[in-house]
């Protein structure tokens, strides 16, 4: 099956959702889990469309098929003095990993960022999500501290890497 890139629409919403729930199942290392995702499918749609309709922001979703595999999120900062800035999120199913999506979503928003005149983006990776830390150095991005106790997963606490990447 062919893997496509695109961004993502309306009525993905259900997929996406799907795909959220799978990931929040397989990895935790991320804002959320598997049980702190409960919108409809309905309220999903509204959050895409804002996306597709804000040319400052992009979310990508890369589809096998159906199914939503990849998402990648750059949701730019809406106050004056911050709107240089972007944060950057990704996650790819984990039967996908190590084939090279993660790589690729990066470089389609890298052109997005550089062409909507961001200056900087930023990540906060846990500090043992080694691959995650090791894609983002691959584009540039370099680590700038660590927030300690960034993460609570379950009653533990777990220290983030506040990384950056600089236009
Ligand atoms: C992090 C993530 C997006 C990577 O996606 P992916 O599709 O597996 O990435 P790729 O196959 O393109 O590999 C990208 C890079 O990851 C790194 N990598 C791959 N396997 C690795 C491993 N076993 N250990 C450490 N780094 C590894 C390498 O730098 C690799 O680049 P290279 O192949 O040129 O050396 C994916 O693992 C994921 O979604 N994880 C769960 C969610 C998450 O952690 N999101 C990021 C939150 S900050």
């Amino acid at each position: 099956m062919e893997i496509i890139y695109r961004e993502a629409r309306e009525d993905d919403a259900a997929a996406l959702l799907d795909h959220v729930h799978k990931v929040a199942t397989e990895t935790d290392n991320l804002s959320f889990g598997k049980d702190s995702f409960n919108i409809s499918v309905e309220k999903e749609a509204r959050f895409i469309s804002r996306f597709a309709k804000n040319p400052y922001d992009l979310m990508l979703v890369t589809l096998d098929g159906d199914t939503v595999v990849a998402n990648g999120i750059i949701e730019r900062e809406r106050v004056l003095r911050y709107n240089h800035r972007a944060t950057l999120s990704i996650t790819v199913l984990r039967d996908y990993w190590g084939q090279g999506i993660g790589t690729r979503l990066m470089e389609l928003m890298m052109v997005f960022c550089k062409s909507s005149g961001l200056k900087t983006l930023s990540l906060e990776a846990r500090a043992d999500n080694t691959r995650a830390i090791s894609l983002c150095k691959k584009f540039g991005f370099e680590e700038i501290g660590i927030y300690r106790s960034f993460f609570k997963i379950d009653g533990n606490y777990y220290d983030g890497i506040l990384m950056q990447l600089i236009f």
